[in-house]
């Protein structure tokens, strides 16, 4: 069977490290824009294009006689990527446009969770203009603002956080509106995680849990990131989760694909919930229509069920009937960012990968020229130790990262002890 993946990045390299291990023989193929090393390695052929470029994409798909797809980004669902390649008779992992929506547009996406009283929804209002924004802002009190459409992680800034108070809260969100439209919601408090689930149109199966680190230094300081690098345990929960705390979120992630059910359009694909653990429970922070980068790398190659099992199933709607199953393990995936990242990064400056031992290597946004790796600006390379605790595998991440050599930089705190630990009181504290 020829199976196409799409995008370029660490994500894409662990859903394409998925598909090879496959015992059903498929002949991969790969659409990114620059060439990954770690992608190309795995592929028959691959094309080199913008992955938002739907005629070319689903002309090469044709052309290669491609069955099945796994679409990673989100740009090219915002695109209808997945229904081109639909309507061209290919089965798609990644939803389609009308659905896909629930990640491209905030606003909706918040709107959708109200009017179908989808729970775990913070107090929100979306602005098209400045008409009462002044007094909503002060009736939170403390806020996050949200540009409505996507922003690679990076367009959302809280009060306490990126604005010192309202008033620079008011700010922000004014400079907003100029492009998009803004939610103002409360600012929740308490401890992120991530679940990702394959959806099937109906039925969700679930991947463990992740904890993704979003700011560009240690301690959770600096900017925010596209993601750093992340954790999960073995009990496929967060030491800070409680099993009741991962059925509330489950359910809210199923109650929102029965809602989606109700429209037109069935939602195929991966659906990202990223969830803030407060005092009363989980609440969504977002909704994505994708795998999350880095947390795919962490869940990937866990996964003892067959992938090309498991993307059929997706297409044809019969998720119920597969036991998709991952291996009770923890993980740590760390990434190496190009020294300034993300605010004035280095480029084209050849990484050197050499003795990572037992980790896993996945190539991010990088390019391959005359045998040699470059990076480009954004996050370069990612490793992943796997072993029986976070710990152990925090110290196979880490020093694997020690025998990655360039103008880089990582989070060296990410999975250890201490920083778990943070997190462990942090939530005992919010909880009472
Ligand atoms: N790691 C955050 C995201 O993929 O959206």
């Amino acid at each position: 069977m020829n199976v196409l993946i799409i995008g370029g990045g660490g994500r894409e390299n662990a859903i394409a490290d998925a598909i090879a291990r496959s015992k059903r023989n498929p002949t991969l193929f790969a659409v990114m824009a620059k060439k990954n090393p770690g992608i190309a390695a795995l592929c028959e052929d691959f094309l080199l294009v913008k992955e938002t470029d739907v005629e070319k994409v689903v002309g090469y798909a044709k052309e290669k006689g491609i069955e099945m797809v796994f679409i990673g980004p989100e740009a090219p669902l915002a695109v209808g990527l997945a229904d081109a390649f639909e309507d061209a008779g290919i089965g798609a992992v990644g939803p389609r446009k009308d659905v896909a929506r629930i990640e491209f547009d905030k606003a909706w996406a918040r709107n959708f969770m109200k009017d179908n009283d989808i729970e775990g929804c913070p107090a929100f209002k979306v602005f098209s203009d400045k008409e009462g924004l002044q007094e909503y802002i002060e009736e939170l009190g403390s806020v996050a603002i949200k540009p409505a459409g996507l922003t690679g992680g990076k367009g959302v800034k809280v009060m306490g956080d990126q604005l010192p108070d309202t008033g620079a809260a008011y700010d922000y969100a004014v400079s907003l509106l100029e492009g998009d439209n803004v939610v103002v919601e409360e600012n929740l408090v308490g401890e992120e995680f991530t679940v990702q689930a394959f959806v099937d149109g109906k039925n969700l199966a679930f991947t463990p849990c992740v904890q993704d680190h979003k700011r560009a230094f240690e301690n959770d300081l600096g900017p925010n990131t596209g993601g750093m690098g992340s954790y999960s345990d073995s009990d496929g929960l967060l030491p800070f989760v409680t099993i009741d705390d991962l059925y509330r979120a489950r359910e809210i992630m199923k109650a929102t694909i029965t809602a989606l059910g109700a429209t037109e359009t069935p939602f195929k694909g991966m659906l990202y919930g990223q969830f803030i653990l407060t005092k009363n429970g989980p609440k969504v922070i977002e909704f994505n229509a994708r795998f999350g980068d880095p947390e795919a790398m962490n869940v990937l190659p866990l996964l003892k069920t067959d992938m090309i099992d498991v993307m059929a199933a997706v297409v044809k709607g019969t998720l119920d009937e597969l036991d998709v199953e991952f291996l009770k393990r923890a993980t740590v995936c760390k990434y190496a960012v190009p020294a300034g990242y993300p605010d004035e990064p280095s480029k084209d400056k050849e990484v050197v990968v050499g003795d990572i031992g037992d980790a896993l290597l996945f190539y991010s946004s990088v390019y391959e020229k005359d045998g040699k790796v470059y990076t480009t600006g954004s996050r370069a390379v990612a490793v992943v130790g796997v072993a029986s605790s976070i710990t152990d595998a925090e110290k196979i991440a880490q020093n694997a990262l020690e025998n990655i050599t360039g103008d880089l930089h990582f989070r060296r705190d990410i999975g250890t002890p201490e920083l778990v630990q943070r997190r462990v009181t942090h939530m005992e504290q919010i909880r009472g």
